[in-house]
């Protein structure tokens, strides 16, 4: 492996328990599966959940389909904007106050919706899944296997 080529991705959404943690694990199993170098992380617009491991019902649905969550919340960092290549937001309102966070244009640059890779299923953004039922998180975890798939074939 080369690992002067590896791309750093940085999963974001607002409280960094449900979406953004369940895309850093869906991406890291892919991409292991694949043979592909990515160093991935996520992180919340807001600290109100640090240091949490993820909301327990976005654990069991994971779990369901094989996958094991083990970050614990932190808020984003300034120093993310360099660090990563990508910076992923799961919805409109991720992406505006990602932008707004940013200091500076190349930084900007660098924020990506993350439906924009959908390959299979079409959707506007990946919906919040904190105040929903079960199928709520059921789509976070379909959308996001597709949209690991898409950055996988971009990189
Ligand atoms: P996430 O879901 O942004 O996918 O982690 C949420 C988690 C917590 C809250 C909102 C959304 N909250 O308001 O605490």
């Amino acid at each position: 492996m080369n690992t002067g080529n590896r791309k750093k991705i940085l999963f974001v959404c607002l409280g960094n328990i449900c979406r953004s943690p369940m895309a850093e694990e869906i991406l890291r199993v892919k991409a292991r599966e694949q043979g592909k170098d990515v160093e991935v992380d996520s992180a919340g617009l807001i600290d109100f959940h640090e240091g949490e491991l993820p909301d327990s019902r976005m654990r069991r649905h994971a779990q369901m389909h094989g996958y094991r969550l083990t970050h614990h919340s932190r808020p984003i960092d300034i120093a993310d904007f360099s660090y990563f290549d990508v910076v992923i937001g799961m919805d409109r309102n991720n992406i505006s106050r990602l932008l707004r966070l940013a200091p500076d244009a190349e930084s900007r640059s660098k924020i990506v919706l993350a439906t924009q890779y959908l390959r299979h299923h079409e959707a506007e953004t990946v919906p919040d899944p904190y105040y929903g039922g079960e199928s709520d998180f059921e789509l976070v975890i379909t959308l996001l296997e597709d949209v690991a798939e898409g950055i996988l074939e971009d990189i």
